[in-house]
């Protein structure tokens, strides 16, 4: 495939952490990064909001002659891949529910998920789990208040205190799945709740790229729709990256 770079798309930092991770194991090769956060958050949209939203963004890489992309959102992959691979056939579209559900270990019993809003309504991972770990307990929490804060740069009490709420059911769970990509952000708070087995999609996504013989090499970049100097700052703030971050119209 011809891709000028690889694409990333979510609403904010959890496109980041996949850009962070990727771009140190994959130094040269080229990856692009948008962050909607003039969007942010998408967990609480409707899924006609979400499909005008994912098209605008395929379109504009599309445009950059960018032509494999990772969906670095749950909530998107949930709601609305299947039309936009039928509206792109020429595009291809990593789902990172797909990458997260291969992390998962056989011997799982036990699983909790934890997303936004719409991702859970989709019941995208109950579904995909009924398949893989079938004889596995399966429970799905919606936790909606966990990406403001997380893009609010929250302090960790005020995060503890809501996972708190959320977790109440913990001690049933042997593995909690991240369904949200900015989740990795708060493993260090929500490992002081539960011992339960973390899983996201992170290396996920280095073993998915690893198996493409040609990747695009050149350099990386990084978009908001929002305002530059503020995700620069909340990227230098939670990862301790200096990066150049330049504004982006949809
Ligand atoms: N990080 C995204 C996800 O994985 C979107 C979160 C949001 O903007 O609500 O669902």
């Amino acid at each position: 495939m011809k891709t000028k770079s690889i694409g990333i798309i979510d609403s904010g930092l959890g496109g980041y952490s996949f850009y962070h991770t990727l771009t140190r194991e994959f130094p040269e090769v080229s990856f692009v990064l948008i962050a909607d956060q003039a969007n942010a958050p998408f967990g609480d949209k409707s899924k006609e909001e979400l499909s005008e939203i994912a098209n605008k963004l395929i379109d504009r890489f599309h445009k950059m002659g960018i032509s494999l992309i990772l969906i670095a959102c749950n909530t998107l992959s949930a709601s609305i891949l299947k039309e936009m691979r039928d509206e792109f056939p020429e595009v291809e579209l990593i789902s990172i529910i797909d990458l997260t559900i291969s992390q998962i270990k056989d011997s799982a019993k036990r699983i909790l998920v934890i997303a936004t809003t719409a991702t859970i309504n989709q019941k995208a991972y109950s579904k995909a789990l009924s398949k893989s770990h079938k004889n596995a307990w399966i429970n799905e929490v919606a936790t909606p208040k966990l990406v403001d804060l997380i893009e609010g740069l929250a302090n960790d009490s005020d995060i503890d205190e809501v996972l708190e709420e959320y977790l109440s059911d913990k001690s049933k769970v042997d593995t909690i799945v991240l369904g949200c990509t900015h989740y990795p952000l708060i493993k260090k708070n929500i490992e002081k709740i539960t011992n339960a087995n973390q899983v996201d999609a992170l290396e996920g996504s280095i073993e998915y790229f690893n198996k493409i013989s040609e990747l695009p090499l050149g350099t990386s970049k990084v978009f908001t729709t929002l305002d530059a100097k503020r995700f620069a700052h909340q990227i230098k703030t939670l990862f301790n990256d200096d990066v150049a971050v330049e504004e982006i119209v949809l």
